[in-house]
């Protein structure tokens, strides 16, 4: 791993937030990246981040020193904010029209944003990027630039934390031309920033709908499959997939149950060998947040499972098991995922480290 002189200066947009606590916690000692900023609405904006969060903080580790007297700034002041940081991590709630244009601001004052929000996902010069699988999409950044009029700034995106069970997969299996995906997700309520105790309904209850989530399950991992053309993402045309996306009453951990079809019908050894030993930039340049391996093969038929599993690779590395044939599709297995950690936080802050490591972000 490189090491770095000096640290880039981060900042945290939604740094009071669920996602935004994540960053907090996993930027805690990372060699690369300091939070100097934390950011968020006017309601928290001139407390201390102690004070502004309060009995909110929702993480098992505690709340770090180093941000606990940081005055929280709003993330409206964008000149204010961007003037302290070498780039900005975003996670606010806002809607997303709103987010979308603060993003622009953010980079239009020459401060990159690596963003864990759906806004940008599908703005075509924007990256949106699994590490492992598609680093090459940051090309468009040069044609982003030059819509925004920037030297440095951009905006670069992570996709929505419930492909991240299944959409590794199917980039590990690219050679065997996955042509249908059935899937069905079962998506923990930190997914929804809330815990068991700000929402008591999810207690022994399932939910099947989240507002939103089937299409960005069945969508975005076509365009992280996609390719870049003319300056632009365009998305992958297969696989087909269909989604329903439900919420169970577990605490962290996106799992999915997915069926696939295959052009060329590969055999159950391939397809696991194909997924351990999937590997991408992250291994390759060691980052400081890159999983040794990012994708694991567990052969019981019990696994994987949430309480087990979910911390895998420290909430960064991808589980998969019961791969077996199917009566109706080629195959049929089930993934599970750190929703907070690989599906939004950490995927960002490997996002950043990858940029930082290409040469996308450096000190201002
Ligand atoms: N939770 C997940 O696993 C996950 C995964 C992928 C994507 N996401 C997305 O990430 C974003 C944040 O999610 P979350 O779960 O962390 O939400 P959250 O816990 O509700 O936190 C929202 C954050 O945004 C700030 N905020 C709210 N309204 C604002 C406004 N009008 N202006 C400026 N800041 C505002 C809040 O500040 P205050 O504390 O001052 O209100 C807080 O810091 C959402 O867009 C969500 O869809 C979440």
């Amino acid at each position: 791993m490189r090491k770095m002189e000096q640290k880039l200066r981060a900042g945290i947009l939604g740094a009071t937030g669920m996602v935004g606590q994540r960053f907090i916690s996993l930027l805690e000692n990372h060699p690369w990246f300091e939070v100097v900023t934390v950011a968020a609405s006017e309601r928290s904006a001139g407390k201390t981040y102690e004070e502004a969060v309060s009995d909110r903080w929702k993480m098992d580790t505690p709340m770090p020193e180093s941000v606990k007297k940081l005055v929280v700034l709003n993330v409206n002041e964008v000149k204010k904010v961007a003037d302290t940081v070498d780039l900005v991590f975003s996670a606010v709630d806002m809607t997303k029209d709103e987010i979308k244009a603060i993003e622009e601001e953010y980079a239009k004052t020459e401060t990159p944003v690596v963003s864990n929000n759906s806004a940008h996902r599908w703005t075509p010069d924007v990256p949106m990027v699994v590490p492992e699988i598609n680093t090459e999409h940051f090309d468009v950044i040069a044609d982003q630039k030059k819509r925004l009029g920037t030297t440095r700034g951009f905006i670069a995106v992570k996709p929505n934390c419930s492909i991240q069970s299944y959409a590794p997969c199917l980039a590990a299996w690219k050679e065997f031309g996955a042509k249908e995906v059935v899937a069905t997700t079962y998506q923990a309520i930190s997914g929804a920033g809330k815990t068991f105790k700000d929402w008591p309904e999810m207690v022994e209850n399932i939910i099947p709908y989240i507002g939103g989530e089937e299409e960005k399950s069945e969508q975005e991992p076509l365009r992280v499959l996609g390719k870049v053309e003319n300056g632009e993402i365009v998305k992958a045309q297969l696989p087909k997939i269909t989604c329903q996306c439900i919420r169970v009453p577990v605490f962290n951990g996106h799992t999915a149950a997915v069926f696939i079809n295959f052009e060329k019908k590969p055999t159950k050894e391939q397809l696991i060998e194909k997924l351990v030993n999937f590997k991408g930039f992250p291994q390759e340049a060691e980052l400081p947040s890159a999983p040794k391996q990012f994708i694991q093969y567990l052969e019981d038929d019990n696994r994987p499972q949430v309480k087990l599993d979910v911390d895998y690779e420290r909430g960064m590395g991808v589980s998969i098991g019961r791969l077996r044939e199917d009566t109706m599709f080629d195959y049929k297995f089930v993934g599970l995922s750190h929703n907070t950690v690989r599906g939004a936080a950490g995927g960002a802050v490997l996002c950043a480290e990858a940029l930082t490591a290409k040469g996308y972000i450096q000190a201002k």
